[in-house]
C-alpha cells in the first residue's frame, strides 16, 4: 500500500476547506504499561511517512516524552499559557519531523486555568490545524477526571495495556468509565509487552469479551506490540526506538500500527464534526463549568 500522506493532506484540504486534524489520546488504567514509548514511536512511524504531526506531552504528573526522544526543550507549555512564548517557540522538531510540544510537569491543570490563560492556550494551539494532520496526546495514567475529560474531548483513544492482569482490569475499568458518559468516545485497544502474539491477542480478546458482554460495546484491538529489549534500551540511550532500532520486532509492530491507524484514507465524518484541534481545547476548557462527574 503506497501511503502517500502528503498528497493525502493535500486533498483533504480540497474536500474539507476547513480541515481539522485529528486528535487521539494515547491513554492506560495502569501507570507503566508503555504509552509514552507507544505515543512517540507511533508519532514517528507516520511522520516518517510525511504525514504532519505533533505530539502533545500531556502527562502533567510526569511530563517525559522530550526525554525519550533525547530532546532538551528550553520552553514548554507553561510559557505558552502564560504568553511568554508562541507556539512556534516551544515546538521541538523530533526526527522524521515529528512536532512535540514539551509538557510542563507540574502545571495546574489545562481546565483549572484563570480565564486569561485558558483564552491565550486556545488561541495558540488552535493553529495546530492548519499545521498537522494529527495530534497525538500523551495523558497520564489512571481514571482521574482530568484524563477522562482529555480522553472525551479528544474523541478517539488508544487504551494501552500490557497482558498483567492488573493492566487488564484497570484498562477494562476505564473503558467501562469512558462508556458510561453520553460522550462518544472512539475506543481502540493496543496490548504492549505481549510474549508472544497469542499472549496478545488472548489479552486483546479479554477486553473486547468484556466490554461487549457487560457494557454491550464493540471495542477494536488496534494491534500488539511485543516485549522487546531493545524499547528499554532505546530509553536509556534516549534515541527513539523507530530511529535507533527500526527493524526491531517492537518497531516493526508500531509501523504497522501506524498504518492500521492511519490507512490514508480521509477523515471519516465524526471526525471533521470533532473540529479538529480547535474543537478539543474547547471541549477541555468548557469542562471547567461541566464537570464530568
Ligand atoms: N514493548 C516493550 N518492551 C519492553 N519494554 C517496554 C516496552 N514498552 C515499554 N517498555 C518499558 O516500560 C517502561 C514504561 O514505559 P513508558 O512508555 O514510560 O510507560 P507509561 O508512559 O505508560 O508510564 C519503560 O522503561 C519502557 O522502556
Ligand atoms: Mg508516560
Amino acid at each position: 500500500m503506497a501511503l502517500n500522506y502528503q498528497v493525502m493532506s493535500d486533498l483533504n484540504y480540497l474536500t474539507y476547506p476547513h480541515y481539522h486534524s485529528r486528535v487521539i489520546a494515547v491513554a492506560s488504567g495502569k501507570g507503566g504499561v508503555g504509552k509514552t514509548n507507544l505515543a512517540v514511536n507511533l508519532g514517528l512511524a507516520l511522520a516518517r511517512r510525511r504525514l504532519r504531526v505533533a505530539l502533545l506531552d500531556a502527562d502533567l504528573g510526569t511530563a517525559n516524552a522530550d526525554i525519550v526522544l533525547g530532546l532538551h526543550p528550553r520552553y514548554h507549555l507553561h510559557h505558552l499559557v502564560t504568553g511568554q512564548k508562541q507556539l512556534s517557540e516551544i515546538i521541538v522538531e523530533a526526527p522524521f519531523g515529528l512536532k512535540v510540544i514539551p509538557g510542563a510537569s507540574g502545571l495546574p491543570e489545562l481546565a483549572d486555568l484563570p480565564e486569561r490563560q485558558r483564552e491565550q492556550l486556545l488561541h495558540s494551539l488552535q493553529m495546530l490545524d492548519g499545521l498537522v494532520d494529527l495530534l497525538l496526546i500523551d495523558t497520564g495514567a489512571g481514571v482521574d477526571r482530568k484524563v477522562i475529560q482529555f480522553i472525551q474531548a479528544a474523541g478517539e483513544v488508544l487504551i494501552v495495556t500490557t497482558p498483567e492482569p492488573t493492566a487488564i482490569t484497570d484498562a477494562y475499568a476505564m473503558i467501562k468509565i469512558l462508556n458510561s458518559y453520553h460522550v462518544p468516545v472512539d475506543i481502540r485497544v493496543v496490548v504492549n509487552n505481549a510474549r508472544h502474539r497469542e499472549e496478545g491477542e488472548i489479552t486483546g480478546r479479554k477486553l473486547t469479551t468484556v466490554a461487549h458482554q457487560f457494557l454491550g460495546r464493540q471495542i477494536d484491538v488496534l494491534g500488539v506490540v511485543p516485549y522487546d529489549d531493545m524499547v528499554p534500551r532505546a530509553v536509556r540511550a534516549q534515541s527513539p526506538l523507530l530511529q535507533s532500532y527500526p527493524r526491531s520486532p517492537a518497531a516493526q509492530a508500531i509501523t504497522r500500527l501506524s498504518e492500521q491507524l492511519w490507512t490514508g484514507q480521509l477523515p471519516a465524518a465524526p471526525q471533521a464534526e470533532l473540529g479538529g484541534v480547535a474543537g478539543f481545547l474547547k471541549r477541555i476548557l468548557s469542562f471547567k463549568s461541566e464537570p464530568a462527574e
